[in-house]
């Protein structure tokens, strides 16, 4: 008698654990988030409702596989449908007309691209961040067709994050309130700060450069406001300091929240790049990121607490995956990754000339030290190039150089736009031996496309910034990829009264046992958001 209801126990134990497996344990949820390819047809460049159809295609495609890989939500990028367009009239053209309420939005019978949204989360029974164009009109905002803030077409049109639960019904809805450049687009006349509690904790939103400013993300943040925010974005890389994982896992991290980003993957641009999408729990310091140099599209998936701040992180472990996802229109994978770089106008850059040392500076009242100890460069294996010393000179000369300098700034940002910054950081400028003079003082290019020679075994930085300042630390490696704090680093603060200080801690200083890193940045990027020049939205010179 007791074998069949062995057999049956074991059977059903085999199940539940097949079924199981992806789903995310309790007091957790699983995130996903799309790091996409522009699926554009070159041949049809202005065909804007077939370019929508290719990359709703490429959606279809990551939600079904996001929901079979045990996800609860898919986050998709800002412009992700919608891009290129250049002309107010083909911007209301694909506008869809979002509605504050809560309705099923899928049952409605226009199939503009925010009721196919709603679709898409219904069929797949899982909640859908998207980012798309909303129209109201001047009247529907209650503002007079005549006012100054009614634009010269009676209506608005806003760069729009959207939020649908499994059902398809619309829980929340966003506007972009710092548009870069987006000159189609407008801004909303009064600040949006949207948090909506749903089975998966109190999520907020926010889109893309709205990140760099106070409002909506590190205002809400600031008072606890929500546990998640999901992230819709299209970011130009900045070394050393604003690359898009890299400043996600620092705002993550600094703001002590879990953030979901999904960001456009293009690296063939010529100038700005965009790449990295992902995953990061602030008050556990994790994180999973897709960050490659190639034009695949994936999905970064991981388990994230529902309750960041109330849940151990032993609760939730991230259990993180990146999978690929078809594409429609694949773009060759023989493009170079670029990015920009810092203006250097009033920072402070002084060089780590010693292996194993100390340094402090203090400019402009932001101080800065660092504790450091350098590994001896690993020796070059012999090579033919041993047996002939003048050629080998010869190449060291022109072998780009690896300078570290400890960077201090605390100044308004020049450019467009305009915001301030209080830095504390160690960056390397690779550099040819042939322009030394030159380079002392004026890196061109940071970060690291390669492997790093140098090696640190140990660097701490402290920082001592304004009260007001918000501190978002980060730590990059070669090849512009982040170092996971996972047992290589960490972040606190102290709040020292008027004086709060921030630390960052690579390695470990008194444990022989632990292997150097190899380091491109360290950062304390602080932002004293209250000090901003008031935002205005102005043209960028970017043909995007
Ligand atoms: C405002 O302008 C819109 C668009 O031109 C028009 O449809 C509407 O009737 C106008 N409202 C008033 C009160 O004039
Ligand atoms: C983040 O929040 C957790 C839990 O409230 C707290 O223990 C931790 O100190 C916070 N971290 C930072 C950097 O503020
Ligand atoms: C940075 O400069 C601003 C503006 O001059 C100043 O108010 C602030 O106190 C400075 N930061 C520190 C840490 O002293």
């Amino acid at each position: 008698m007791m074998q069949p209801l062995r057999c049956w126990l074991l059977l059903s134990l085999i199940t539940f654990i097949v079924i199981e497996t992806k789903k995310a344990p309790e007091g957790c949820f699983r995130a996903a988030v799309l790091d996409h390819v522009h699926q554009t047809n070159v041949r049809q460049l202005s065909d804007f409702a077939k370019i929508i159809e290719l990359n709703f295609k490429v959606y279809e495609d990551a939600a079904a596989l996001a929901k079979k890989q045990g996800a609860d939500i898919i986050v998709f990028p800002e412009d992700g449908l919608i891009y290129n367009i250049a002309s107010r009239e083909k911007a209301d053209e694909f506008a869809s007309d979002i509605p504050d309420g809560e309705t099923n939005a899928c049952t409605l019978e226009t199939k503009s691209v925010y009721n196919r949204l709603a679709c898409l989360a219904q069929k797949h029974e899982i909640f859908v961040a998207a980012d798309l164009i909303d129209r109201k009109s001047c009247e529907e905002l209650g503002i007079s067709n005549t006012s100054d803030s009614c634009p010269a077409d009676k209506k608005f049109l806003f760069n729009t994050a959207v939020l649908f639960d499994r059902q398809g019904k619309l829980l929340g809805r966003y506007h972009k309130m710092h548009l870069f450049g987006e000159m189609t687009m407008n801004i909303p006349p009064k600040p949006e700060l949207l948090v909506i509690d749903t089975e998966l904790g109190r999520l907020g939103m926010q889109i893309c450069f709205d990140m760099i400013f106070k409002t909506p993300g590190h205002f809400l943040a600031e008072q606890n406001k929500f546990d998640t925010m999901l992230f819709p974005t299209w970011w130009f890389d900045e070394a050393p300091m604003l690359s898009s994982s890299q400043y996600q896992m620092a705002w993550a991290f600094g703001n002590n929240v879990t953030l979901l980003a999904s960001n456009i993957h293009r690296v063939e641009s010529s100038l700005l790049g965009s790449r990295g999408s992902g995953i990061y729990v602030g008050p556990h310091q994790t994180l999973a990121t897709a960050l490659y140099d190639d034009s695949v599209e994936r999905l970064v998936l991981a388990n994230v607490p529902i309750k960041p701040r109330e849940t151990d992180k032993s609760v939730c472990p991230l259990d993180s995956e990146i999978i690929e996802v078809p594409q429609q229109i694949p773009i060759p994978n023989s493009v170079k990754y670029h990015h920009l770089n810092m203006n250097l106008l009033d920072v402070t850059l002084v060089e780590l000339s010693s292996k194993d040392s100390e340094f402090h500076i203090c400019y402009k009242g932001v101080c800065c030290q660092i504790e450091y100890r350098l590994a001896v460069k690993d020796q070059p294996r012999e090579s033919w190039v041993d047996r002939v010393p003048l050629l080998a000179n010869m190449l060291e000369y022109f072998t780009p150089e690896e300078r570290y300098y400890l960077m201090v700034a605390n100044r308004t940002r020049p450019g467009t736009y305009r915001w301030t910054e209080e830095i504390c950081a160690v960056v390397v400028c690779p550099s040819s031996r042939w322009n030394i003079g030159k380079v002392e003082k004026d890196c061109s290019q940071f970060g690291s496309n390669q492997e790093l020679n140098s090696r640190f075994v140990y660097a701490k930085l402290r920082g001592a910034f304004s009260e007001s300042t918000a501190v978002y630390p980060s730590a990059v490696g070669p090849k512009n990829q982040l170092i996971n704090p996972e047992n290589k680093w960490k972040y606190w603060k102290v709040n020292v009264p008027d004086k709060p200080e921030h630390f960052v801690e690579l390695g470990a200083k008194d444990n022989p046992e632990s292997k150097a890193i190899e380091l491109s940045t360290l950062a304390l990027y602080g932002r004293n958001y209250d000090l901003d020049p008031t935002y205005k939205q102005k043209p960028v010179p970017i043909n995007l």
